[in-house]
């Protein structure tokens, strides 16, 4: 499977609410999704989706405030959990923030959701802050993460590190 990143649209709309629905427990609406996706300057949504046949397989959004970048939505169909689907939406994020000069990032993620810790813990994003009950549909808390000094040398080489093992996959299921 060939993934490939590319900029949220309108024609991916149907397939990111119908994952939505399925993994969220406070899913966005599709008004929401348009008036994001309009806002090009200051907000960068993105899609994965296979080379073959155009499948959806997760989208990131991510906004720009000032000099920061915080990354608001990630999700990924969960048919397809475990392919590094995220890991890679997450790397073109930061790349893309970093390229826009934007060198600090944060994100809010449930208190018990173990699996998108590690994902964001493998980046170096590092728990910073609690929002107690933040999550109107069970009342879970929210853990606020910061990943600071995109440039420095040892975040480079994180990312560099994680490149690598996309590459090694590619090349384990492309011969
Ligand atoms: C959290 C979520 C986005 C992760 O998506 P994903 O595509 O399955 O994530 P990835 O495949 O990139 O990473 C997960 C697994 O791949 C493996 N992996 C990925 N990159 C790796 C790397 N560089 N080195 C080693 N293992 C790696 C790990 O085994 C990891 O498993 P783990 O969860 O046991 O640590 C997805 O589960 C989801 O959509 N959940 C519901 C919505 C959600 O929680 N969103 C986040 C809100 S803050």
């Amino acid at each position: 499977m060939t993934v490939q990143i590319t900029t949220m649209k309108e024609q991916h709309l149907d397939q990111v609410l119908r994952i939505e629905q399925e993994i969220s427990g406070i899913p966005w609406s599709r008004r929401l999704f348009e008036e994001e996706i309009a806002r090009a300057k200051d907000r960068r949504y993105r899609v994965a989706v296979t080379e073959e046949n155009e499948e959806l397989l997760g989208y990131l959004g991510m906004l720009y405030i000032i000099d920061e970048a915080h990354i608001a939505t990630v999700g990924v169909d969960p048919n397809h959990w475990g392919h590094q689907v995220a890991t890679r939406l997450v790397l073109d994020a930061l790349e893309a923030a970093l390229a826009e000069g934007i060198k600090d990032c944060t994100l809010e993620v449930r208190a018990h959701n173990d699996r998108a810790k590690r994902l964001y813990q493998r980046f170096g994003f590092a728990p910073v802050a609690l929002r107690r009950g933040y999550y109107h549909d069970n009342g879970e808390d929210a853990i606020i993460m910061w990943l600071y000094d995109l440039d420095a040398p040892s975040e480079l080489a994180r990312r560099r590190g994680i490149a690598d093992t996309l590459k090694q996959d590619w090349q384990k299921t492309h011969g």
